[in-house]
């Protein structure tokens, strides 16, 4: 649990090498383009989230699978720099995550991830870190790792005080006895359409589709909705959480910087609108230079941008 209001949070999700180039437009299927600048770096939701939450001020635990390559001991550096404690093993015969990102000039992007070694992260490999997981204030997880190991999140935050959060990114369909074991679910409009059944641009209106989802059992939905805040859900209320206005260069991240700031937020004891808040603040951060980690902003710059939107 929290030690003198700081935060502890377990993400539980992927790691993945990132590999990200700028395009005029994110290209159509069978159409190629011809692409700007390229950077190769650390990314993945789980990580990202990881390196956030910390940046934030949480202490923050990683609970993932890497391959046995050179990305993996990127990763690993990663985590030692940014003060996550790193509950991850290598696994021997398959690659650690890749993931092909492209940013189009108005800063929306495309990414399709190959997963490697997150798919290896199973059941027993979150038993395996069940103290991270029980004693944190608020366990994270993710959709870049199977069903098992997030239902395994869920079974062990339901037999202690920890609040799962799940950020169904990126969306599937998902069982119902496992939504039924989320706390707050934290998803976009895509990925809550895809998680209600519907096609993921189907034009539903927020609150409709909120409470769609908030009916198959998680006591709260949290629907980020990009450039126009968040709408926060629970069988009581409803609420309008405001965008943050900056100047957007890259969105890349935003959700893992999002998550991030509400987990850690929920972790100091915020309700769920003023955490929300507190994530739309972090998200907006991330969208103002290119890449994710680089972007991620820490808790100083968090709390100067609520003092200039105040
Ligand atoms: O949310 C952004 C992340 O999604 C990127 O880092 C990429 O690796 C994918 O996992």
């Amino acid at each position: 649990m929290s030690t003198e209001g700081v935060a502890s949070v377990a993400v539980v999700g992927s790691y993945n090498h990132g590999l990200t180039m700028s395009v005029p437009d994110i290209p159509v299927p069978g159409e190629t383009v011809l692409g700007g600048d390229f950077e190769e770096g650390v990314g993945g939701k789980g990580s990202n989230q990881a390196v956030a939450a910390a940046r934030l001020g949480a202490d923050a635990t990683f609970v993932g699978r890497v391959g046995d390559d050179r990305f993996a001991d990127d990763a690993l550096a990663l985590w030692d720099e940014e003060g996550v404690t790193a509950a991850v093993e290598r696994v021997p015969d398959t690659h650690t995550g890749v993931g092909f990102v492209v940013v189009e000039e108005s800063g929306e992007n495309a990414i399709a991830v190959a997963p490697g070694a997150n798919a290896r992260l199973d059941g027993e490999a979150v038993r395996a870190a069940s103290d991270a997981v029980a004693d944190a204030d608020v366990a994270l997880a993710q959709l870049e790792i199977e069903d098992e190991p997030v239902a395994a999140v869920a079974e062990l935050a339901a037999e202690t005080d920890t609040e799962f959060v799940l950020n169904p990114a990126p969306a599937r369909e998902l069982p119902a006895d496992l939504l039924s074991g989320v706390d707050v679910l934290t998803p976009n409009r895509t990925e809550a359409n895809v998680l209600t059944g519907h096609p993921p641009d189907a034009d539903r209106e927020p609150a409709a589709l909120a409470r769609d989802l908030l009916d198959r059992g998680p006591e709260a939905v949290v629907l980020t909705l990009g450039g126009d805040g968040a709408l926060v859900v629970t069988d009581e209320s409803e609420t309008r959480v405001p965008p943050v206005e900056v100047d957007v260069v890259d969105t890349t991240g935003a959700g893992d910087a999002f998550n991030a700031g509400f987990a850690v937020a929920r972790g100091e004891g915020a309700d769920l609108v003023t955490a929300a808040e507190f994530g739309c603040r972090a998200g907006a951060l991330a969208c103002t230079d290119y890449e994710v980690v680089p972007a991620l902003p820490d808790r100083e710059a968090v709390e100067g941008l609520a003092g200039e939107t105040q």
